[in-house]
């Protein structure tokens, strides 16, 4: 922790937290006990990065394809969210977190609805770390609405199409409030995206683990903050133009 330059810090984390299935697997439990391990993954993370001083947290906790899963596990996790959020709002509320969802929302349960719709309301004075959890998200989807609000938009001659730019798409994504990720992790192993924020992790840095999400722990974090911090952010400049901070 006393490596981490606190000057030089992702402002947006995003984390793929992946392995709960595998973790679970291995301690001969099933995996719905996984998930709720990773429950308290997620708090010692948010826990972390408040400390820290990150800005934005993103967490993917339910993707579009997740939907597909045993329906067991569905209804499980669904009501890990709602269990979960009721319990855990006094606490980030009195912690200053400002907590947002995004994703295909319509689709949740409505007891699910009910309970995101009042944690967002309940925490939107707040000023410290915004708390973005993307469920029953997928970039894909997300790149398709933003598509259909803008073509709606020039239908109505709001814009032209000239009008069109990499900042109008941006605004019209779920994630218009937020800078785009500086960092995002993805536990337990795989190297890939997975439909996660596809457009805004153009830049961002990729850092992977084989840490199972319900060990991650706020040393695992730090970690990847100084990993990242190791690394020369070019955008597509040269090392020299960034060095002599010609970018
Ligand atoms: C991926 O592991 C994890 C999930 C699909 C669920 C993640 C949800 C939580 C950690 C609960 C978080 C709760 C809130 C309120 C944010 P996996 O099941 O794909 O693991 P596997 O790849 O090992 O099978």
């Amino acid at each position: 922790m006393e490596n981490l330059d606190l000057n030089r810090l992702p402002k947006h984390v995003a984390i793929i937290m992946d392995g709960n299935g595998r973790w679970a697997k291995e301690q001969g439990e099933d995996r719905l006990f996984g998930h709720y391990h990773g429950v308290a993954s997620v708090r010692k993370v948010v826990e972390a990065a408040t400390e820290i001083g990150i800005k934005y947290l993103t967490l993917y906790a339910f993707s579009t394809e997740n939907w597909d899963r045993p329906a067991q596990e569905v209804t499980g996790l669904m009501t890990l969210f709602v269990d979960t959020i009721a319990k855990e709002v006094p606490d980030l509320h009195k912690n200053n977190i400002k907590l947002h969802f995004i994703g295909n929302l319509s689709m949740l349960p409505d007891e699910a609805k009910k309970a995101l719709e009042d944690a967002t309301q309940q925490t939107a004075q707040n000023t410290g770390l915004s708390l973005i959890i993307a469920l029953s998200y997928s970039s894909r989807w997300e790149l398709v609405e933003a598509t259909k609000k803008i073509a709606e938009k020039v239908k109505n001659g709001e814009m032209s199409v000239d009008q069109i730019t990499e900042t109008t798409l941006s605004e019209s994504l779920a994630t218009s409030a937020f800078p785009d990720p500086e960092l995002m992790i993805r536990t337990s192993g795989e190297c890939r995206i997975s439909n996660f924020l596809l457009f805004q992790l153009a830049y961002a840095e990729l850092y992977f683990t084989d840490t199972r999400w319900p060990d991650f722990r706020k040393a695992d974090l730090v970690k990847a903050l100084l990993d990242y911090q190791s690394r020369e952010r070019r955008f597509g400049k040269t090392s020299a133009q960034v060095q002599t901070n010609d970018i």
